[in-house]
C-alpha cells in the first residue's frame, strides 16, 4: 500500500491522458468524380485492383463486371463495405429464367440497405434458398382498384419484406392465391403476372403504372446495394495467410453477412486499411487538429499526451482541474484505501457467486458470440425492486419469480430470479441468456442484461405491460376482436419463423404456449421464456434431448422419439391457434376423458362438421364460417402427427398474414357495401396448399 501512495503523485505529475480521434480521408483514384478506393481499382491503374474488384472507367462512369454483365456504380463506401449499383435484380412470374446471381463474386445483397419488393395481385412471392427451402417473402392483394394507391407499398398490389442475410441469388417462387370469389371486373383486367425485385430501401416508390408493366420485356434498372468483403474466411483464419488484407495499424472484422472479412483503421489512425504506406492507416495528429491541451501537447502513434508546466498538477487537458493541494489528495487516498479493503471483501463474496452462477461459462459464450448485454450490479437491482419486495412480484413459474423493477433512469424492467440454486436451473438461465442475447426481433421479449453476483442469478428484460395472452383468453369478460387475435397469431408466427430461420443457428423455442406470449401496451405479441430453447447446429435437422415442454402443447412425435425439430414449435403453435379460435384451455378439466385434450377435441369436431360448437361465438360472428374453417384447417395442418407433413413456420406466418389482409379488406368492403362481396356473404378463401386429409 505504501508503494502505491508513493507512486501516485509521480503518476499525477506526468499528467498522462490519452484520447482518440478518427476521421476518414484518403487519396484515391477517381472515375467521373466517384472515388474508387482500394481494394477496388481501375483496370490498368495504380495500385492494381484486388481480384474481383476491377472497375472499368466508361464515359458514363465506373462499371463493375458481375458474372459477365457490366453494371454502373453509383457509390463505393470503403469502411462500411457497400457498393451501390444500378441493376435490374428482378424476377418475373411469367418468365421462367430471369434470375440475378452474385454467386462466385465477392458481393452479397446487403440485408440492411435493401428491401425485397413484390408487385402483383393476389399472389405470394417467396424467396427460395437453394434446396433448403424458403428464406423470406411477402403476399400482395388487390381487391378493388380504389385500394391501389400510388406511393403506398403496404400489401395492396405491392409488398415489401427484409432481405435475408447472405443472399447471393434471386430465386423466386410465385404462388397465385386461388379460391377468390367474386372479384370486381376492373381488377380482373389488370395483369396477374407478379414481379419481385431487390432494391435499395426507400428508393422505390410504388406506382400503379409499374403493376401493368410487370410483363414487360425491357429490364427496369434500380439502385441496389451490395456488400463486398475479402474472401478468405473469418478474421481468425484469414490472418494466418500471406494474402491477409488488413495492413499496418488496422484491425479485422467479420462481415455482417457472414461471408469473408473487412478491415478498419485502429483507433487514432486514418486512411485506407487495405494499403501499406502513405495512403494506408496513418497516425492522426490530434495536437494540431484538436488543440486539446492547455500547455504542451505531444503527439504519439495513435494517441497524444498533455504536459503540465513544472510545479503544477492536473491532467493538462483544457477541461482538466489544476493545482489541487497534495495534502488533501493524500487524505482522500487514505480514506479511499480503507474503503477499498472493505469493498474487496464484499467483491470476493460476489465473485464467488458469479463463478457458481456460471459466470465463466457466460463470459466465454459472450466473448465468442459478441453478445451486447449489460451486466447489472446486485445493488442496482435491489434498489429497483424495493429489495425484492413481495409487492413487486408479477409472475411465478417452475423456473423462478418475476419482479417488476424501476431502474434509476426510470426505466421499467422485469427481473427474473431463479428459485433454487441447482445445476439444471442454472444451465437453463445461462441458456436463456445466451439465446436471447443473439435475438433481435420486435415480437420477442428483449433481454437487457443480467446480474450473476447474487446468490441466485437474475435476468433483466424489457417490461411488458399487459401480461400473458393466456390470461386474456381465459378472462371471458374482456372482448378481444378476431382482428386482434389474428394479428397476435401473425406476430407470434413471424417471431418463431425468425428464430427458425434468421439467427446464426436455428433456435427451437420448445415451450410455445399462450402463457409465454406476452402482450404490450398496444397488444403487440412478444414471445418470452427461452429457458428450454435449443439452438440446432446448421448441419443437423434435429437434436436429441430430454423431452421437455408443457402438457397439451407438446408435439407427440417429439414426445415419442425425443428428437427435437423446428416442427415441434409448429405443433405447439397450432394449439395456440386453436386457443385463439375457441378461448378454451389446452387441457380442460371440464370435458370428459376422451376430449380433455383441446387439440383432439377440436379436430374431432372439425371432421364431424361441428366446428361451430367449439369456436368462440364472437369469432364466428366477426369472421364468418368460411374464414374460421380456413384458420381451423391451417391449425390442423400444424397438428399433423408426422412433423415433416406440417408446414414450416415461415409458411404458416405468410398464410396467416395473407388471411389477415383478406379479412381487413373484406371489412373495408363491407362498410363500403360492395354488392358483389356482400352477396356471397363469405370470405375469400386463401388456399395456398389445399388439404383436407388428417391422420389422428
Ligand atoms: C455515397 O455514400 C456516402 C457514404 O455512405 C453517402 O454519404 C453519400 O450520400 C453517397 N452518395 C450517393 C450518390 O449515393
Ligand atoms: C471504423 O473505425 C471508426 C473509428 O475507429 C469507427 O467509427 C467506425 O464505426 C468503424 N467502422 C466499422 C465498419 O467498424
Ligand atoms: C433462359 O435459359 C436458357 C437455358 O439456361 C438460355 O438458353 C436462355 O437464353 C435464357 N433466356 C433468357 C431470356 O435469358
Ligand atoms: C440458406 O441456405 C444456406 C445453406 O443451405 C444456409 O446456410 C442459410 O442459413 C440459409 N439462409 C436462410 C435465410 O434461410
Ligand atoms: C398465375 O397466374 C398467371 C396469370 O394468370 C399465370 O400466367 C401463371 O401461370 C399462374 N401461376 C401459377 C403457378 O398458377
Ligand atoms: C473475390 O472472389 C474470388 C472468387 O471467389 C476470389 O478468388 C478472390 O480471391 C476474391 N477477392 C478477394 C480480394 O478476396
Ligand atoms: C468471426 O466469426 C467467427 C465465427 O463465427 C468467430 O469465431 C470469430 O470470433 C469472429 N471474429 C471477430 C473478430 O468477430
Amino acid at each position: 500500500m505504501m508503494l502505491y501512495l508513493l507512486l501516485l503523485p509521480l503518476l499525477l505529475l506526468t499528467c498522462i491522458f490519452a484520447s482518440y480521434v478518427h476521421s476518414m480521408e484518403s487519396s484515391t483514384s477517381k472515375c467521373s468524380n466517384i472515388p474508387i478506393p482500394y481494394p477496388f481499382g481501375i483496370l490498368g491503374g495504380n495500385p492494381a485492383p484486388a481480384q474481383g474488384f476491377e472497375i472499368t472507367c466508361a464515359s458514363s462512369g465506373p462499371m463493375v463486371r458481375i458474372n459477365n454483365i457490366m453494371f454502373g456504380i453509383l457509390n463505393i463506401s470503403l469502411l462500411d463495405g457497400f457498393v451501390s449499383i444500378l441493376a435490374s435484380a428482378t424476377s418475373q412470374q411469367c418468365k421462367r429464367n430471369s434470375s440475378f446471381s452474385l454467386e462466385g463474386t465477392n458481393f452479397t445483397f446487403s440485408d440492411t440497405r435493401n428491401k425485397f419488393t413484390a408487385l402483383g395481385c393476389d399472389m405470394v412471392a417467396m424467396l427460395l434458398n437453394g434446396s433448403s427451402g424458403y428464406s423470406g417473402g411477402c403476399a400482395s392483394f388487390c381487391s378493388t382498384k380504389s385500394n391501389i394507391i400510388d406511393g403506398m407499398c403496404s400489401g395492396v398490389a405491392c409488398c415489401q419484406a427484409p432481405v435475408p442475410k447472405g443472399l447471393k441469388k434471386l430465386e423466386l417462387e410465385f404462388t397465385n392465391i386461388t379460391g377468390q370469389l367474386s372479384r370486381p371486373k376492373e381488377v380482373n383486367n389488370t395483369p396477374t403476372c407478379g414481379e419481385a425485385f431487390i432494391v435499395e430501401q426507400n428508393s422505390y416508390v410504388f406506382s400503379s403504372v409499374d403493376l401493368s408493366n410487370t410483363n414487360r420485356n425491357n429490364p427496369q434498372y434500380r439502385p441496389v446495394v451490395l456488400e463486398w468483403s475479402i474472401d478468405g474466411g473469418y478474421c481468425e483464419e484469414a490472418n494466418r495467410f500471406m494474402s491477409y488484407a488488413c495492413k499496418e495499424n488496422s484491425y479485422c472484422y467479420n462481415s455482417s453477412n457472414g461471408i469473408g472479412y473487412r478491415c478498419n483503421c485502429s483507433l487514432g489512425f486514418q486512411g485506407n486499411p487495405y494499403l501499406q504506406g502513405p495512403d494506408g492507416c496513418q497516425d492522426i495528429d490530434e495536437c494540431t487538429i484538436k488543440r486539446p491541451c492547455t500547455h504542451k501537447c505531444i503527439n504519439t502513434k495513435g494517441s497524444f499526451y498533455c504536459m503540465c508546466p513544472a510545479g503544477m498538477r492536473g491532467d493538462g487537458l483544457k477541461e482538466g482541474i489544476t493545482g489541487l493541494a497534495l495534502l488533501l489528495l493524500l487524505l482522500v487516498l487514505i480514506f479511499w484505501t480503507h474503503w477499498l479493503v472493505k469493498k474487496r471483501k464484499l467483491a470476493k463474496i460476489r465473485q464467488r457467486y458469479f463463478m457458481q452462477n456460471g459466470g465463466m461459462l457466460l463470459k466465454q459464450k459472450m466473448f465468442s458470440q459478441g453478445a451486447p448485454l449489460r451486466i447489472f450490479t446486485s445493488s442496482e437491482l435491489e434498489k429497483a425492486t424495493n429489495s425484492f419486495s413481495d409487492d413487486n412480484i408479477i409472475g411465478r413459474g417452475g423456473f423462478g419469480i418475476v419482479y417488476k423493477g424501476i431502474l434509476s433512469n426510470q426505466m421499467v424492467v422485469a427481473i427474473k430470479k431463479a428459485q433454487r440454486v441447482d445445476q439444471n436451473q442454472m444451465e437453463q438461465f445461462i441458456n436463456e441468456l445466451v439465446i436471447l442475447s443473439q435475438v433481435n426481433h420486435k415480437n420477442v421479449v428483449q433481454l437487457l442484461g443480467c446480474c450473476l453476483e447474487t446468490e441466485l442469478p437474475l435476468l433483466v428484460y424489457e417490461f411488458i405491460t399487459n401480461g400473458a395472452l393466456f390470461s386474456h383468453l381465459q378472462n371471458t369478460s374482456v372482448l378481444i376482436s378476431w382482428e386482434d387475435r389474428l394479428r397476435i397469431a401473425v406476430e407470434t408466427a413471424s417471431a418463431l419463423a425468425y428464430l427458425h430461420l434468421a439467427t446464426k443457428e436455428p433456435i427451437i423455442h420448445r415451450d410455445v404456449k399462450s402463457s409465454n406470449i406476452l402482450l404490450d401496451e398496444n397488444f403487440t405479441a412478444k414471445v418470452s421464456d427461452f429457458g428450454a430453447s435449443r439452438p440446432i447446429p446448421h448441419n443437423q435437422t434435429h437434436v436429441t434431448t430430454l423431452v421437455q415442454g408443457t402438457l397439451g402443447y407438446m408435439d407427440p412425435e417429439y414426445f415419442q422419439t425425443s428428437q427435437l425439430t423446428e416442427k415441434s414449435d409448429v405443433y405447439s403453435f397450432g394449439v395456440v391457434l386453436i386457443e385463439l379460435l375457441t378461448r378454451q384451455k389446452p387441457i380442460s378439466d371440464g370435458r370428459t376423458d376422451d376430449v380433455r385434450n383441446l387439440a383432439c377435441h377440436f379436430s374431432m369436431l372439425f371432421y364431424q362438421n361441428q366446428l361451430l360448437e367449439i369456436v368462440d361465438s364472437q369469432v364466428a360472428e366477426e369472421a364468418g364460417t368460411k374464414h374460421v374453417k380456413t384458420v381451423a384447417q391451417l391449425a390442423l395442418r400444424c397438428l399433423r402427427s408426422r412433423g415433416e407433413e406440417r408446414p414450416r413456420m415461415i409458411e404458416v406466418a405468410i398464410e396467416l398474414e395473407a388471411l389477415r389482409r383478406l379479412m381487413k379488406q373484406h371489412l373495408v368492403l363491407q362498410t363500403e357495401e360492395d354488392p358483389l362481396l356482400c352477396e356471397s356473404g363469405q370470405h375469400a378463401d386463401v388456399n395456398i396448399e389445399a388439404s383436407s386429409e388428417y391422420e389422428p
